[in-house]
C-alpha cells in the first residue's frame, strides 16, 4: 500500500483522538524512519521518547527475535529468564528495591498510585492522598488522569478518582501549606515533559526528599518520559543524588516494544500482597527482552555520555540561533529533552519541519519539543538543527 492508501484506510477504521498527520512509516534506521512513499525523515521525536536508540538498532532487533522464536507469553504466575533479569538490572540501579511491570506508561503509574494507597492503608496510618503537579501529565487511566494537573485532559470525563490534590510545580512551601492528615505522597515528574519541558530549580527534588522525610511521606517520580538516559543519567534523579521511594518508566524501557515497569523500594513494595495488584502482559519475557538489551546498549555503547554531549551542543546553538529570533522566549532543557519555548503556536513550525523531512513536536500550546535519539550523531543534530533555524528564521509565530 502506498502513503495515502494507508492514511486512508486508517481514517476511516480507527478512533479518531490522535489528530494525525498524514503520514505512514514503514521502516526505520538509526534516526531515520521512511514513509510508505520511500520519504527519509531525520526524527527528533522518537515515537514520543520511545526509541531513544534510534529505529532498528541491532541488538535490540537481534535480542526481539531470539526471544520470540523461543518463547512470547507465560502467566505471571510462572517465572522467565528475561522478567528475572531485567527486575534484577532495575532494582540494582535504583540502588535495591522491586519491581512490577506493566505494559504502558499509565499502568506503571497507575501502579505507583495504588502501592501508594498501600502502603498508607497498612503502614501509613491510613492515609491515601497523593498530591500531584499543575502542569504535570501521568497517563489517561481515569487515576493517573486525577493526578495530571492540565485541566483540558479532563474535560468529558469528570467525576475523576478522588484522593489526588494539585499544587503548584517546583513550589516545596505550597505543598507545606497543603499536607491534611490524610495525605499520603507526592507525584511529580523531575522535568515536566507534556507540560513543555519545565525544569525546576536544581534543589527541587533535595528539597522533595527532605520534606517527605520529615512528614513520613513518599515521593515517586514519574521518569517515564525523562528516564532511559534521556537527560544523560540513567534516572533524572541522580542528577540531584537523592533516591525517590517509587520510581516509575516506560517508554524508552522496551526498545519500541510496550513495557512499563514501578521499581519501589523494598518496604514499600511489601503492601502488595500475592493477589493485590497484577496485569495479563506485564513482564512480557520479549518485552523483558527487548528492555535488557536498551540497557546493555545503554552501558556498552556510551549513550549516556553521547546524549550529555550532544544534547548540551542542540542546546547551546539553539540559543545562538534563538538571540535572532524575537519570538523565541526561551530554550531550555538537559540532555536530549530539550523546549524552545515561543510567544505563540508551534504547530506552523513542526509543519515546516516536517516539509523538510525533519521530524519534531509541539507541546504545552508554546513549546517545540525535541527528543532525539540518545545515540544521534553530531552531523545528525546538525542536518536537524540546520532545519529548525531555517523554520525559525522564516516561519511567522501567531500566538
Ligand atoms: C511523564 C509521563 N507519564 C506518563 C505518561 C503516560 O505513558 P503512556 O502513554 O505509555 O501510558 C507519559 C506519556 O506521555 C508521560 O510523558
Amino acid at each position: 500500500m502506498n502513503n495515502s492508501e494507508i492514511v486512508e484506510l486508517a481514517h476511516r477504521n480507527l478512533v479518531d483522538i490522535y489528530g494525525c498527520l498524514p503520514i505512514a512509516f514503514e521502516r526505520g534506521q538509526g534516526a531515520y524512519l521512511f514513509d510508505a512513499d520511500g520519504n527519509r525523515y531525520l526524527d527528533f521525536f522518537c515515537g514520543l521518547a520511545v526509541t531513544s536508540l534510534g529505529h532498528g538498532h541491532p541488538r535490540v532487533v537481534h535480542a526481539i527475535k531470539e526471544q520470540a522464536e523461543k518463547l512470547t507469553h507465560v502467566s505471571n504466575v510462572f517465572h522467565t529468564e528475561p522478567t528475572a533479569r531485567l527486575a534484577e538490572r532495575l532494582a540494582s540501579r535504583f540502588g535495591g528495591g522491586r519491581v512490577f511491570f506493566g505494559n504502558s506508561g499509565a499502568e506503571a503509574n497507575e501502579a505507583a498510585i495504588k502501592l501508594a494507597r498501600r502502603w498508607g492503608h497498612k503502614d501509613g496510618g491510613g492515609r491515601f492522598e497523593i498530591i500531584a503537579a499543575l502542569g504535570s501529565f501521568h497517563g489517561r487511566t481515569l487515576a493517573t488522569l486525577s493526578a495530571t494537573g492540565q485541566e483540558k485532559y479532563h474535560q468529558g470525563f469528570q467525576p475523576l478518582v478522588p484522593g489526588f490534590r494539585l499544587m503548584p510545580f517546583d513550589d516545596v512551601a505550597a505543598l507545606d501549606r497543603a499536607v491534611r492528615d490524610e495525605t499520603v505522597a507526592v507525584m511529580v515528574e523531575p522535568i515536566q515533559g507534556e507540560g513543555g519541558v519545565v525544569m525546576p530549580h536544581p534543589d527541587y527534588l533535595n528539597r522533595l526528599r527532605d520534606f517527605c522525610d520529615r512528614r513520613k511521606m513518599l515521593l515517586i517520580l514519574d521518569e517515564i518520559q525523562v528516564g532511559m538516559g534521556r537527560t544523560g543519567k540513567f534516572f533524572a534523579f541522580q542528577h540531584s543524588g537523592i533516591k525517590p521511594d517509587i520510581v516509575t518508566l516506560a517508554k524508552a524501557l522496551g526498545g519500541g516494544l510496550p513495557i512499563g515497569a514501578m521499581i519501589a523500594k523494598s518496604e514499600i513494595a511489601a503492601a502488595f500482597t500475592p493477589g493485590s495488584h497484577g496485569t495479563t502482559f506485564g513482564g512480557n519475557p520479549v518485552a523483558c527482552a527487548a528492555a535488557l538489551s536498551v540497557i546493555d546498549v545503554i552501558d556498552r555503547e556510551a549513550v549516556l555520555e553521547n546524549a550529555t554531549k550532544v544534547g548540551a551542543h542542540i542546546l547551546e546553538r539553539l540559543r545562538t540561533i534563538a538571540k535572532e529570533c524575537p519570538h523565541v522566549i526561551e530554550v531550555r532543557g538537559l540532555g536530549m529533552i530539550i523546549g524552545v519555548v515561543l510567544k505563540g503556536d508551534p504547530r506552523p513550525l513542526v509543519d515546516v519541519c516536517l516539509k523538510e523531512k525533519l521530524i519534531v513536536n509541539g507541546t504545552a500550546g508554546n513549546v517545540l519539543r525535541l527528543l532525539p535519539p540518545l545515540n544521534l550523531k553530531r552531523e545528525e543534530a546538525d542536518a536537524g538543527l540546520a532545519i529548525i533555524e531555517r523554520a525559525l528564521k522564516t516561519v511567522e509565530v501567531s500566538r
